[in-house]
């Protein structure tokens, strides 16, 4: 399948290219850009939610499934960037945003606006609430005082939760998955797609010792995977061809993967890695050597609209170690989505004052704090969480200005950095596709394993000596051979890729 092979790339639509000046990112800036990403490789984009939404989760609020927000452009501007991309051969993968609509939406009005109104069933109704938090901190039950009865929200108080064992919510969602692959998308990205509530069994959620609560009955309800395939064989149904990649609120392998079994999902995000505190290599290695034995293949990533950005949060500032993640993400088994500017080095925006911040995760902290603490104390408590810190708009031209929000930080080595992008992608194409990685090792600081041509040294710590397999030359990377071609030494927080000589 096109996907197998693809170089995928992140676009938060509010923060890449504005082309009219109102500082908001918008459709006719990614038009724009697209022979910048034809030209480094990309193949497939990932739009992040255009639709009309109050923006309460900045567009994972949607309140129209079928349009585009009117900040971003039109339906005929997306139309013309669907044409566009595919002229230039690539594909383009669009958010399903469906555990949860804006409370703005219509169907949620309607449900709202009485007891026996045909949809009240289309959400979540309880007369009385039970422990479960939302994400976004407190109660996941809202007080309802027209109907007097509680609606749930996973997240925000603002998006209210479909009810996906009501079958009319079922054929809704298909309806809007039909209205988009009629325009021409090649594939979706489901949101948060196993927080589904596809169970009226509303069991308290076991709260820890710490105080806080294990979310083990809110999410992967018994029933989900029935639905979540019903869903997939019918995309299949409709084209074989699109792709689904899912969006599991995990960061446990074994329950990543489970969601792409047996006619789930195509792949699923590796938040096992992707979303990683620090550069763990122990926990990196060991889950790439399970990651290289599953059927189904990974994803690799260690940027998305929802961290901290890798240039801060892994390679801390580190060139030569950001290039070691890159030649990982790129040379290696797996479809390799980037987030938008990383091809760049961008790094964090941190908003310095609450007036700066625009995400609802991190607003909802800095109140929470503050009740604790200081000021100074809550916007560094707040900024821990801040989802804002790569949303930052990209820093395209030497005098771009900050729009909705602030902007990323500049890397001075951008240029050298994306074209290590451009040519590890380039090398990726002409050596992949790779299918098979064998001898994963973590030798101290050094992981290296092979592809079926390929032998990846990646050395994270001090100079190093390492062995090669069979006679190889040099095609990446500073490491100088031995004579005898058994060896290659490698400089501290150096890569080097050698290519079987046959
Ligand atoms: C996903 C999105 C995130 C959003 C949440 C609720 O995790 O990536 O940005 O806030 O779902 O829709």
């Amino acid at each position: 399948m096109w996907w197998e092979n693809a170089v995928f790339y992140e676009i938060y639509i509010a923060s890449f290219a504005d082309s009219d000046g109102d500082g908001i990112g918008d459709i006719n800036g990614i038009r724009k850009k697209l022979p910048y990403l034809k030209e480094f490789g990309i193949d497939a984009l990932w739009l992040t939610p255009f639709y009309p939404s109050p923006k309460v989760d900045n567009g994972y609020d949607v309140s129209d499934y079928c349009a585009v927000d009117p900040q971003y452009g039109t339906l005929a501007a997306f139309d013309l960037l669907v044409e566009e991309a595919h002229q230039l051969e690539m594909r383009i993968i669009i958010d399903v945003v469906v555990n949860h609509t804006s409370t703005k939406h219509p169907w949620f009005i309607e449900s709202a606006s009485g007891k026996e109104h045909p949809k009240r069933d289309w959400y979540i109704w309880r007369d009385q609430p039970n422990n479960w938090e939302s994400f976004f901190g407190g109660s996941a039950w809202k007080y309802d005082a027209a109907t007097d009865q509680y609606y749930y929200h996973s997240f925000a108080e603002e998006q209210a939760d479909l009810n996906w064992q009501n079958q009319e919510v079922k054929q809704a969602v298909f309806d809007v998955l039909r209205f988009w692959l009629g325009r021409g998308v090649d594939g979706f990205r489901f949101d948060v797609i196993n927080n589904l509530t596809v169970s009226d069994q509303f069991i308290d959620n076991p709260v820890r010792k710490d105080g806080k609560q294990d979310h083990c009955i809110d999410v992967n309800q018994p029933g989900i995977k029935r639905v979540l395939k019903e869903l997939n064989q019918w995309i299949k149904t409709v084209d074989p061809s699109i792709f689904t990649v899912a969006e599991i609120s995990s960061d446990q392998l074994a329950r990543i993967n489970s969601y792409t079994e047996d006619g789930l999902f195509d792949t699923a995000f590796h938040f096992n890695l992707g979303s990683m505190e620090e550069l763990d290599l122990e926990k990196l290695t060991r889950d790439f050597k399970e990651m290289s034995q599953q059927k189904k293949i990974p994803t690799l990533f260690f940027n998305s609209h929802d961290m901290s950005r890798s240039w801060q949060r892994l390679a801390k500032e580190n060139r030569d170690i950001y290039r070691l993640l890159t030649v990982f993400l790129l040379i290696n088994r797996g479809i390799p989505f980037l987030f938008q500017g990383e091809e760049q080095g961008v790094g964090d925006y941190l908003p310095q004052q609450l007036a700066d911040i625009r995400d609802i995760q991190a607003k909802n902290k800095y109140q929470e704090e503050l009740i604790l603490s200081g000021e100074s104390h809550a916007l560094i408590m707040a900024n821990q969480v801040n989802r804002d810190r790569s949303r930052g708009m990209l820093p395209w031209l030497s005098n771009q200005q900050s729009g909705w929000i602030g902007l990323a930080a500049v890397n001075q080595e951008a240029k050298g950095i994306l074209a290590d992008y451009q040519n590890l992608i380039r090398l990726r194409k002409t050596e992949g596709p790779f299918t098979a990685i064998r001898n994963i090792k973590l030798t101290g600081d050094c992981l290296s394993y092979q592809t079926e041509s390929l032998q990846i040294i990646l050395n994270f710590g001090q100079p190093i000596k390492h062995s090669l397999e069979g006679n190889r030359k040099t095609i990446f990377g500073n490491g100088m051979l031995s004579e005898d071609g058994h060896w290659v030494h490698l400089p501290a927080k150096a890569c080097w890729i050698g290519k079987e000589q046959l």
